[in-house]
This record gives structure tokens, sequence and C-alpha cells, in this order.
């Protein structure tokens, strides 16, 4: 099973580029920046990667995206990721990034986009790993400073296909964004938010309604309301579930009870994710491996799940068949 998962060919849907930033590569760049970290070691930071709810892991997160400085570190970060989506077959992935934790700072839009970008033009040529870009807004601060983003963003505009919605959710529902995401989508962007992680479901119905999103990030707690789960079947939409971070943020106690299984048993298209691998535990294919073991998912639904990922991404359709194709071939071999 594990080889069956490992060579399974497979896209990334729900990544944080900042939440891939393995302790080794943050104190080499915090070091090449001249910033002191808290923590003294490697193994110090690692220590203090346990988390009782979302905010425990944003405090440290937000952090750590701190030593991010130049157009280096952002193309360095974002190349060591895509290194390891080329090892894990991940074919396809589709990257998240938060530009206002970095403009807070004083840094420019154009280092940061700039940085990530030439990562995944190189990567396209020298790993065989497609990938695209998503830009998310923080949810913490206001409508008005997503505003402001979205602005920057614009001379930019074709190499970002997406917009999306994270950070601390609880008190910081979708509707506080419904007039940034009416301009976004206005600009060509693809609307996709974090909504029913640790929000209820009327967070959910919000990010569908007022948002207009195209994919739900997590969607969890969409299970707690049954015409919502018909809604968003019919709607044809992807949750981009993460198990692993469910589980180290808490929101799942043990991974056995993980509700995947029942949201694939009741039809909704789901896939899996990392979401942060750095800080939950796990790249994307141990989050299969081990939601596999946990749930019994059998190679068929292993399948589905990766025809998912394919399936509901924003590439084109052209490009999804491709990989389809590809991954059709690998389970009529290996099934
Ligand atoms: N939820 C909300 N915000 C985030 C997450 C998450 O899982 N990861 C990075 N920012
Ligand atoms: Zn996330």
């Amino acid at each position: 099973m594990q080889k069956f998962i490992e060579n399974l060919p497979k896209a990334e849907l729900h990544l944080h580029i900042e939440g891939t930033f393995e302790p080794e590569l943050l104190f080499k760049i915090a070091q090449r920046n001249n910033i002191k970290l808290k923590y003294g070691s490697v193994e110090e930071l690692r220590k203090a990667y346990s988390f009782n709810c979302l905010q425990d892991f944003l405090d440290i997160y937000y952090q750590g995206a701190g030593v991010l400085m130049t157009e280096q570190d952002f193309y360095d970060l974002t190349y060591s990721y895509l290194t390891k989506c080329a090892e894990q077959n991940v074919r396809h992935t589709e990257i998240m990034f938060d530009p206002q934790t970095h403009t807070e700072r004083g840094i420019a839009f154009e280092t940061i986009i700039n940085g990530i970008s030439k990562a995944v033009e190189a990567a396209k040529q020298n790993l065989n790993v497609s990938a695209l870009l998503i830009m998310s807004y923080l949810r913490h601060l206001s409508e008005e400073a997503a505003f402001k983003t979205l602005e920057q963003s614009i001379p930019f505009k074709e190499k970002i296909t997406a917009v999306g919605l994270d950070s601390s959710e609880k008190g910081n529902p979708p509707s506080k964004f419904k007039n940034v995401f009416e301009a976004s989508i206005k600009e060509g962007y693809i609307p996709v938010a974090h909504a029913g992680e640790e929000g209820d479901a009327g967070y959910i119905w919000e990010a569908l309604d007022i948002l207009k999103i195209k994919r739900i990030d997590h969607g969890n707690n969409c299970l707690q309301d049954e015409a919502l789960i018909q809604e968003i079947i019919k709607r044809d939409l992807a949750l981009t579930v993460c198990p692993l971070s469910n589980t180290a943020l808490q929101v799942v106690k043990d991974l056995k009870d993980h509700s995947l299984k029942k949201m694939i048993d009741l039809g909704l298209k789901t896939t899996i994710n990392s979401d942060d691998p750095a800080y939950f535990g796990g790249q994307v294919n141990q989050n299969y491996i081990d939601t596999q073991k946990a749930l019994n998912l059998t190679k068929e639904e292993l399948y589905q799940l990766a025809k998912n990922s394919f399936q509901y991404s924003f590439l084109s359709d052209s490009n999804k068949n491709t990989f389809i194709k590809e991954l059709d071939e690998y389970y009529l071999k290996n099934k």
C-alpha cells in the first residue's frame, strides 16, 4: 500500500508555502539575514511544534515566516517544496501564499511574487512539476487591508490564478470579505476560502453564497448540516481535506475518528493535502499513508482521491486530462 501511494500520480490543492518552511532552512535563511531567533537550535524549534488549536499554530507560523526577506529567500523556500513534490509524484500543486504576512513587515509585493514564481518556472523546467498560485488574504486583518493587497497584485495578475482566505477563522466570517472577493472575481481570480475548520457550518454557507467559492479548504464542519452537504454536492465543489493538520490542531482527536471516509461515502468530492507540512508532521504522501491505515481506505478510494485532486484543480481541461490519463495507466497496472 505504501509503495502504491508513493508512486501514485497526484496533485496537492491545499498547501501554504510559508507552512513548508523546515527548521533547517529557516535557520539557514535567518542566519544569512542576520536575524536572531528565539530558539537556539533546530531541535528546540521543532519541540515548539505542539498545538492545542489553530491560533497556537498561527503564532509560531508567522514568527517563522518573519525571517523571509529577499527574493532569493522566497525562491529557496518554494523550490525546496517543489523538490519534495517531485520526490512524491505530486505532478501538480496549487500553492497558497500570504502576501500580507510579508508586506506588513515592509517586504515589497514584487519581492514575494517574483521569488515564488521564478521557482515555479524553474520547477516546470527541471523537475517536471506543474504549479499555480493562490494569493490568500489574512482574515484576522481588515477587508480594507485585503483590498490593498488586491491592488498590489494587479501588475502581477497573470502569475496568480486564485484568491484564498486563511488565518484565524473564528470571529472572522467570510462575510467580512464580501466586497474584496467580488472585486477579486472581477479581476479574473478564482475564489476559494478556508471554511469549517474551526468555524461552524454557517461559515461554509457564507463562503458558498457570499464569496462564491469554487473549492472549500478543509470544510470538515459541513457534516453538521445535511442541507449544506446536499448543496456542496449539487454545486460540485471539492473539499481540500488535510488529515494530519486536523490532528495536529486538534480539529480531530485521532486519525481513526477522521470523517474523510464518511465524506466519501456521502458522495462529497474530497482530496488529501498537507496544509503546512513542516509543522504538522508529514508531507502529502504521509497524509495519504496514515489516513489509509487509520480508515482502511482501499486502492480504489485512493485512486479516486488522486483523480479528484486533478479533476478539481484549476488546470485547463486538457491539462487535467493529461494527468488523469497518466493516473489511469498507473492504476490499471497497479490495482
Ligand atoms: N488554517 C487557517 N490558516 C492557515 C492555515 C490553516 O490550516 N494554514 C496556514 N494558515
Ligand atoms: Zn490551510
